[in-house]
């Protein structure tokens, strides 16, 4: 057995599913493919725990954070354009890296897809809930019937405090298991989201966000921002390592690239686009939340809605809550996919067990992997407080970006053949300083995130050589 057996490009070039594909997207296309799977609970939710960490200071922290992915994003649209095929990260770094770094970075990437969808779930709970409860008071105060679910039913069984888990008096919470199994069901059945419907979405979340913060321009105290940095730079660089969150996503605008008219102008613009419209809409919305509260009193399960409650504005926090309802269901149904579709690539390299790749004779969904996905990401959604969940989620996403970087510059020199329809400019500069954007986003995590993700990868490899080593087809080839 050789675990550094590399694939060649041909060997991952899935022809069958990419030959119907239509080359017709445009920068803009690109750009609202990316909105519509990066904006969701990050800013809906996290905002808040950011807050918390770096003060007012999280508008630098959104700052960092957007710089981090622009450097990113850079990279691995080269990748993107060099092997268009399903199964992202995972299947670029069969050819550059070999067996074992293409499995520890599958492995890897469940943090970034299956646990950020558990998060986006619990994101979404705890917005729900909060437009639930003023619904309720609404109802109540009418003399009408309303019935609460207990609190327990709400509240994940554990929570940390100052880092340390503690139980939270909760059991499970309902509506994060709820939402995502319905949604598990969506892709179960083959419902994909139309270009159409994301594109209503991502107006939906643009205009729900300029809506807070056109309401709360108003209502901003300038002794809310001071001082605008409490906790110092490490506060601010702990609250970006959280709002990392925020921006994850914007790789499917990369992953796109094979189907744009012109991936050398198109693949940058879009992301650009994307990354710009993205970073002015957050910067704005840190600035006002952080300006109308002070932000050791922000909501932290339900920042934006409970911001605007806060001021008196009760309507305009109903209206921001379902607009980021529906945004968070478009992300948790996106991010789902990517993870189905990774698991089915490596079902199918044989690192996997073949249930994963099995599809549906009727519905033509790999239904066993859907179901699986959706009940592990329901059960992480259901049990874990949402910022531990992010934690681990960046600390993931991150270190595959770190990957992402290594393999574009010894690409260049192992696989100089192999056409790059957009290159990363800057050589290798570009990919060297989001490898240290990176590690410096990894650092500020809490040391506690190092832990368990070191447990998380050493229970992958486990099992590469307990499991997938044995089964892989490539290492049955000559
Ligand atoms: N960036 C995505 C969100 O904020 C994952 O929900």
């Amino acid at each position: 057995m050789n675990i550094w057996k590399t694939k060649t490009p041909a060997q991952i070039a899935d022809a069958a599913e990419h030959t119907q594909l239509k080359k017709n997207l445009t920068a803009v296309d690109l750009a609202a493919l990316g909105i519509g799977s990066v904006v969701g609970t990050g800013i809906f939710v996290a905002t808040g725990q950011g807050a918390q960490l770096a003060g007012p200071g999280v508008l630098l922290s959104f700052i960092i954070a957007a710089v981090t992915c622009g450097f990113c994003a850079l990279t691995y649209s080269e990748l993107a354009c060099m092997f268009p095929v399903a199964g992202s990260t995972y299947s670029y770094s069969y050819v550059a890296f070999g067996e074992v770094i293409a499995w520890i970075i599958g492995w890897d990437l469940m943090l970034e897809y299956l646990v950020a969808a558990s998060a986006v779930a619990s994101g979404w709970s705890t917005t729900f809930i909060g437009l639930m409860q003023s619904l309720g008071t609404w109802v109540k105060a009418h003399g009408l019937p309303w019935v609460e679910l207990p609190k327990a039913f709400l509240t994940p069984p554990i929570t940390t405090v100052n880092g340390k888990i503690v139980l939270s008096g909760g059991i499970v919470d309902v509506p994060a298991i709820v939402i995502t199994l319905l949604i598990t069901w969506v892709l179960y059945i083959g419902i994909r989201e139309s270009a159409k419907i994301n594109n209503i979405i991502v107006v939906v979340k643009i205009i729900v966000i300029l809506l807070f913060v056109v309401l709360g321009l108003g209502h901003i105290s300038l002794a809310n921002l001071q001082p605008l940095m409490p906790f110092g730079w490490k506060g601010v660089m702990a609250g970006a390592a959280i709002i990392f969150f925020a921006y994850i996503g914007f790789d499917a605008v990369s992953t796109a690239a094979e189907e744009t008219k012109n991936p050398k102008r198109d693949v940058p613009l879009g992301l650009m686009l994307c990354l710009g419209v993205v970073i002015v809409l957050y910067v704005s919305v840190a600035f006002v939340l952080t300006g109308i509260v002070p932000y050791k009193l922000i909501d932290v399960g339900n920042a934006l809605p409970a911001a605007l409650s806060r001021i008196g504005i009760q309507w305009g926090g109903a209206i921001v809550a379902t607009g980021a309802i529906i945004g968070m269901v478009s992300t948790l149904l996106v991010t789902l996919y990517g993870q189905i579709r990774i698991f089915m690539v490596m079902a199918r390299d044989g690192l996997l067990p073949p249930a994963f790749a099995k599809v549906h004779p009727k519905h033509q969904t790999p239904h066993l992997c859907t179901w699986i996905t959706g009940s592990v990401t329901a059960l992480i959604a259901g049990l874990f407080p949402l910022p531990m969940i992010i934690d681990l989620c960046n600390i993931g996403t991150l270190f595959a970006f770190v990957l992402v970087s290594v393999g574009v510059i010894l690409l260049r020199k192992t696989q100089p053949q192999v056409e790059r329809k957009f290159k990363t400019p800057g050589m290798p500069f570009t990919p060297l300083i989001t490898v240290g954007f990176c590690f410096y986003l990894m650092y500020s995590l809490p040391k506690v995130t190092w832990f368990r993700f070191g447990i998380w990868m050493a229970a992958g490899l486990a099992i590469y050589f307990m499991y997938s080593v044995r089964h892989s087809k490539l290492q049955k080839t000559a």
